[in-house]
């Protein structure tokens, strides 16, 4: 077998302690502070809880293990991206490669949209200290002021979406600048800084919400009592919803970032006798914790103690971005703190955001520098140039819901495919016994023996079942776009889907380009069948 290239020296972590923290970081994002309270509090509050509980114990975390091993062992023999991953794991099989493409789009597309949002919380820490939105808050028009900023409509506030471009642009750079530095002194440093201080921030809110006591006296049962019981009393009488399992199920594979082909990417860059066991572990843990118990505690809680429970519904209802750019602002001037309060606020999920951006724009590079053979820079400036463009598209066109359309493709429908097919080629061509042997390799625990028929058996299942039910509630219609009525709507969402689809294409391209190049030779090797 012909001797694996060494990797170059920028391309490896520092220490177990900096992947773990990188990881963590991909996994927290916005995704814990706003998806994870306003899905939960809509979903039946403590009762949420079961399934996204069981989720995690037979998805979540057998995947991140899986997901892990399986970047490790690409890593070895200088793949960090799914086409090289897979075609090596099934000993070659021709279509192997291209179903790798979906660990490279998913993540590709959701920074489209991931890091122009990231942008918004730069922005919106800034206005907190300069007091930019207090005339909107006095008028109760922070809905317009959000508007106006990303240029779905212009008025008092915005004359064009100009501000968001600008941070956009500035957050940009800074993204790639970190890609730019390279594994260990970009991505590992940025999360070393970063991780700590979101936690920071994210401890020093909930204190201060733990502590808002009755803040209205007209409304003495607006408490920050009642606003936890209506985060988390048990409505059981939702676990009859499919729904309510969709969407924790759904939650699950967004927070931890698992299934996507992130996590993937990172794990390509551990040595060989590196433990990925208790890392992928650890790195779940602190997700869980961080999005439970911290984003359990802030946005929602704060909500239902200013505005009561039924309010908080509402603001539930309508959604992550209201209720983090609309409502909290509200919130953070009530409590009289909008300077304070607003800057931790939006530099929490600025700081969430950007240690989780990298981790989207990670995987293209890594196959355009691992199987193309594309200098470091070059990769770099077509990502990049990539980014700039589709973006731009997306600013353009937000106001017809570009934006939701592609989340609903890469961050709802095609994760659980990839996962499916990530957890079938684990467990079905390497087979789960030597599966587990390579994940133990260097490990500093043993997985549970149960966890062999877990991931052959329940993990598959569970994510087909998903699918089957997702087919008859919800994704039909939407892929039919039958709820869609406004002409120029239904254009803006076709245009975008032959977008994704050129996208699609054009990765697929790339992978044939490598094959031709002889970066995924034929012969059976070693990891091969059963
Ligand atoms: N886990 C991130 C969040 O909670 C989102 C993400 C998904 C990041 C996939 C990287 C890969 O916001």
């Amino acid at each position: 077998m012909k001797e694996p290239v060494e990797r170059k020296a920028r391309d490896q972590w520092g220490s177990r302690f900096g992947v773990i923290l990188a990881v963590a970081g991909s996994a927290i994002g916005l995704g814990n502070f706003l998806r994870f309270p306003v899905r939960a509090a809509a979903n039946g509050g403590g009762a949420f809880m079961i399934p996204y509980l069981i989720a995690l114990l037979v998805l979540g975390i057998p995947l991140a293990w899986v997901e892990w091993t399986l970047g490790r062992y690409g890593g070895r023999h200088s793949h960090g991206s799914g086409p090289g991953v897979y075609h090596r794991l099934t000993g070659g099989r021709p279509w192997a490669k291209y179903l790798g493409v979906l660990t490279i789009f998913i993540p590709l597309t959701i920074n489209f949209y991931y890091v122009f949002i990231e942008g918004w919380t730069l922005a919106f820490s800034l206005f907190a200290v300069a007091g930019t939105w207090n005339k909107a808050i006095r008028l109760g028009e922070m809905d317009k002021f959000l508007n106006g900023f990303v240029g779905a409509e212009s008025n008092a506030y915005f004359n064009g979406p100009w501000m968001a471009i600008a941070v956009f642009l500035l957050v940009f750079a800074l993204n790639y600048w970190v890609i730019y530095k390279g594994i260990r002194k970009g991505i590992e440093s940025l999360a070393r800084i970063g991780v700590p201080f979101l936690l920071l921030c994210a401890f020093a809110l909930v204190i201060r919400v733990l502590t808002l006591g009755t803040p209205n006296a007209a409304h003495p049962e607006w408490n920050v009592n009642n606003a936890l019981g209506f985060m988390w009393n048990l409505d059981l009488s939702r676990l009859a919803d499919a729904r309510v399992w969709i969407e924790a199920t759904g939650q699950i594979f967004f927070t931890l970032s698992v299934g996507m082909g992130a996590i993937l990417s990172y794990a390509s860059y551990l040595r060989r006798k590196d433990d990925v066991t208790l890392s992928a572990l650890t790195a779940a843990s602190a997700n869980e914790f961080t999005e439970v118990i911290l984003g359990g505690s802030i946005a929602i809680v704060a909500a239902a103690t200013f505005f009561g429970a039924a309010g908080a519904m509402q603001i539930a209802n309508s959604g992550a971005f209201s209720l983090g750019f609309i409502t909290m602002p509200y919130v953070f001037a009530q409590m009289g703190e909008s300077g304070v309060m607003g800057f931790l606020w939006f530099f929490l999920l600025f700081l969430a955001g950007v240690t989780s951006s990298v981790s989207l724009i990670q995987p293209l590079i890594s196959f355009l520098k691992d199987e193309l053979n594309i200098g470091h820079v070059k990769a770099i400036l077509l990502v990049a140039g990539l980014n700039l463009i589709v973006t731009g598209f997306i600013v353009a066109t937000m106001r017809w819901g570009t934006l939701d359309e592609m989340d609903f493709w890469a961050g709802s429908v095609l994760p659980v495919v990839s996962a499916l097919v990530m957890i079938v080629l684990f467990a079905f061509f390497i087979g789960v016994n030597r599966g587990f042997r390579e994940m133990h390799q260097g490990a500093l625990i043993r997985v549970p023996r149960i966890y062999k028929h877990i991931i052959k058996y329940v993990t598959p299942t569970y994510l087909v079942v998903l699918l089957i039910f997702w087919g008859i509630q919800d994704w039909w219609p939407t892929a039919t776009m039958q709820r869609i009525t406004d002409p120029t709507q239904a254009w803006m969402i076709g245009i975008t889907r032959g977008l994704l689809f050129a996208i699609v294409l054009l990765l697929l391209y790339l992978v044939y380009r490598a094959h031709r190049m002889g970066k995924f030779p034929m012969k059976r090797v070693r990891g091969g069948t059963r």
